[in-house]
C-alpha cells in the first residue's frame, strides 16, 4: 500500500494562537489511528508554538518558507537551519503566491531547495502554470522550465529528499478560479514531471519520487486525486483551516 503525504498550507492564517490551537487540537484528535500516511502542519512562523512537544507519530511540523542562507545578515528572514532547531520536517518552496506577491523566480526557488536539502530537510517545491499558459496550451513548457531550474545542480544524493506538487495557480481557491482541475489534467502534469524526473536522473527516482497535487482540495474531491496511484498525496490551502473538512481529506485516504 503506497504512503500518502497530506500537507496543510494555513498560509498568513488564523490570526490568533487561540484559534490555531484549536484547529491544530481538533485536528490531532482525529488523527491519532490514522495509517500509511504522514500530515504536514505548516503554520505561519508566529505559531509553530502550538506544537509544543506534541509531534505525533503522524503529524509533522512544516514551513511555508525560507531563506538561502543557514545565518547571518539577513533582515527579517529565517532560515532552514532555524526552523529545523524547532523540529521542522518539511520547508514548502516556490508557492505560487510568493512569486505573484513578492517576485521570487526561479533561481531563488533553486537556492532555496538547496539549502533545504543541505542541512537534510524535505522541501515541497511547488510547480504550476497561470490560467494564461494554460490557455495558450504551454503547461508543459513551463513546467519543465520551472523544474529543470529549481532542480539545477541538485544531484542524484540529493533529490529523493525533495518533493514536487504539482499546483496549478488557477485551480487554487483563492484566485478568481472559474474551473477546478481535472483528476485527468492533474495526473497528466504529474506524468509529465515524472518523465522529466526519468531523464534528469533515472528511471528508479522518477517512480520513487513523492509527487502531490493542489489546488482547491477539500474534503469532497480529495478521494478521486488520491485514489491515483502515481499522486502520492495532496496540498491543501484554505480546506485545512477547516479541521472538520481536513479530517474528511484524510480519512479518504
Ligand atoms: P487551496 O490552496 O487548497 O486553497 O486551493 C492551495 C495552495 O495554495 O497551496
Amino acid at each position: 500500500m503506497k504512503k500518502s503525504l497530506i500537507v496543510a498550507n494555513w498560509k498568513m492564517n488564523p490570526q490568533t494562537l487561540r484559534e490555531a490551537k484549536k484547529i491544530f487540537n481538533s485536528l490531532k484528535k482525529g488523527v491519532r489511528n490514522v495509517k500509511n500516511m504522514e500530515i504536514v502542519i505548516c503554520p505561519p512562523f508566529t505559531q509553530f508554538s502550538i506544537f509544543n512537544s506534541q509531534f505525533s507519530k503522524n503529524i509533522k511540523l512544516g514551513a511555508q518558507d525560507c531563506f538561502w542562507k543557514q545565518g547571518g545578515a539577513y533582515t527579517g528572514e529565517i532560515s532552514p537551519q532555524m526552523l529545523k532547531n524547532l523540529g521542522v520536517k518539511y520547508i514548502i518552496v516556490g508557492h505560487s503566491e510568493r512569486k505573484n506577491f513578492l517576485g521570487e523566480n526561479d533561481e531563488i526557488i533553486n537556492k532555496k531547495i538547496k539549502a533545504v536539502l543541505e542541512i537534510n530537510l524535505h522541501p515541497i517545491f511547488c510547480l504550476g502554470e497561470t490560467k494564461e499558459e494554460k490557455n495558450k496550451n504551454q503547461t508543459f513548457k513551463v513546467l519543465e522550465k520551472q523544474l529543470r531550474e529549481g532542480l539545477k545542480g541538485i544531484n542524484k544524493t540529493k533529490i529523493n529528499r525533495v518533493i514536487l506538487v504539482y499546483e496549478p495557480i488557477w485551480a487554487i481557491s483563492t484566485t478568481e478560479k472559474t474551473v477546478d482541475c481535472s483528476v485527468q489534467d492533474a495526473l497528466g502534469a504529474i506524468l509529465f514531471l515524472r518523465k522529466l524526473i526519468s531523464q534528469m536522473f533515472s528511471k528508479k527516482i522518477a517512480q520513487e519520487i513523492l509527487v502531490l497535487y493542489g489546488g482547491n482540495v477539500n474534503g469532497k474531491n480529495a478521494k478521486e486525486f488520491l485514489n491515483e496511484k502515481w499522486i502520492n498525496g495532496v496540498l491543501v490551502g484554505a480546506a485545512s483551516l477547516n479541521a472538520e473538512d481536513f479530517k474528511k481529506i484524510i480519512k479518504s485516504v
